[in-house]
């Protein structure tokens, strides 16, 4: 999703580099360089953009959790901050969970200063953007075409920093899978009987561990989400589940996920990217 995309210029190679099975949508408040992009973009034979007019207010009408990448480019300076704050809000809501937003930000103190950033360094805008529940990853530093010339800048991109109560093992297991997103083979075996443990013990929290890194008092909710939308489609991977009644005779379940990302769909000791995440109940009287 490129937003504030005006004829295109990054609406294009974006809609090249996502191919046939992708798709852009560019977005404007302005119909008039959206027309200029869409023949530009029948000129280039690409069909897989969409274009679309909003209002101008910062709102995204997309559907939660739909948006691999959105990029801010050039736009956030004609937002005042609450609108930019509504704005990156909605960003983080359209974003999967490794989602990617890459920004763009033009005329704060260091380039051009005009309109709403006028007054901002670069530093304020990634706080402002970091304050909406993004976490910094990375960013590119050098030339940079632009408005059909070639100038020097930095985009700057970041990821949902995911603030729940298992943050650290979710973005271990994240941090894991950067760059190793176009591994094709998944298995989800396993995965139907771990989410119908999860459900039976609706009431109660989950305690978390990934490769020593632990979490209490997950609600069970988490739980599920993050098995149905984070595991799939991204690694191989197989589950168990274990229910029995401990000292007390209290039911308590442990799910145990093993992964792996790789060419090699073996998983060994060698392999920096295996792990496993094992998931256990706490007994309503520790919880
Ligand atoms: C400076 S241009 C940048 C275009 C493109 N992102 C680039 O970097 O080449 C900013 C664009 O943002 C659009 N824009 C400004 N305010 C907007 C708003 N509130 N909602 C949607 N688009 C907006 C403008 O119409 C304009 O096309």
């Amino acid at each position: 999703m490129d937003f504030g995309c005006r004829v295109g210029h990054y609406s294009i190679p974006a809609a090249f580099a996502v191919g046939h099975s992708g798709t852009v949508y560019a977005m404007d408040q302005d119909q008039r360089p959206l027309d200029e992009l869409m023949e530009k973009a029948r000129a280039c034979g690409l069909e897989n953009i969409k274009t679309i007019k909003t209002s101008g207010r910062p709102d995204l009408d997309m559907e939660s959790r739909s948006i691999d990448v959105v990029l801010l480019y050039d736009v956030l300076h004609y937002f005042v901050q609450s609108q930019r704050q509504a704005l990156l809000r909605e960003v983080f809501r359209v974003l999967r969970p490794t989602g990617l937003l890459s920004v763009y930000p033009k005329h704060t103190l260091e380039d051009w200063p005009s309109k709403e950033l006028k007054d901002l360094h670069v530093s304020d805008v990634v706080r402002e953007i970091c304050a909406c529940g993004f976490r910094a990853d990375g960013s590119y530093d050098g030339v940079i075409s632009h408005d059909d010339a070639l100038i020097s800048g930095r985009v700057m991109n970041f990821r949902k920093a995911m603030d729940h109560p298992w943050r650290g093992a979710n973005m271990f297991l994240l941090d894991r899978l950067k760059g190793h997103k176009s591994v094709g083979s998944t298995e989800s075996e396993g995965l139907g009987p771990v989410l119908e443990t999860v459900e039976q013990f609706k009431d109660r929290t989950f305690k978390v561990r990934a490769r020593g890194i632990r979490a209490s008092h997950v609600p069970v909710e988490e739980v599920r989400r993050f098995l149905q939308e984070e595991l799939p489609g991204y690694y191989t991977y197989t589950a168990k589940t274990l229910v029995y009644k401990d000292r007390r005779q209290v039911r308590q379940a442990r799910v145990e996920i093993k992964g792996w990302i790789g060419l090699s769909r073996r998983m060994n000791r060698y392999n920096p990217l295996d792990f496993t995440c094992t998931v256990c109940t706490e007994s309503p009287a520790s919880a």
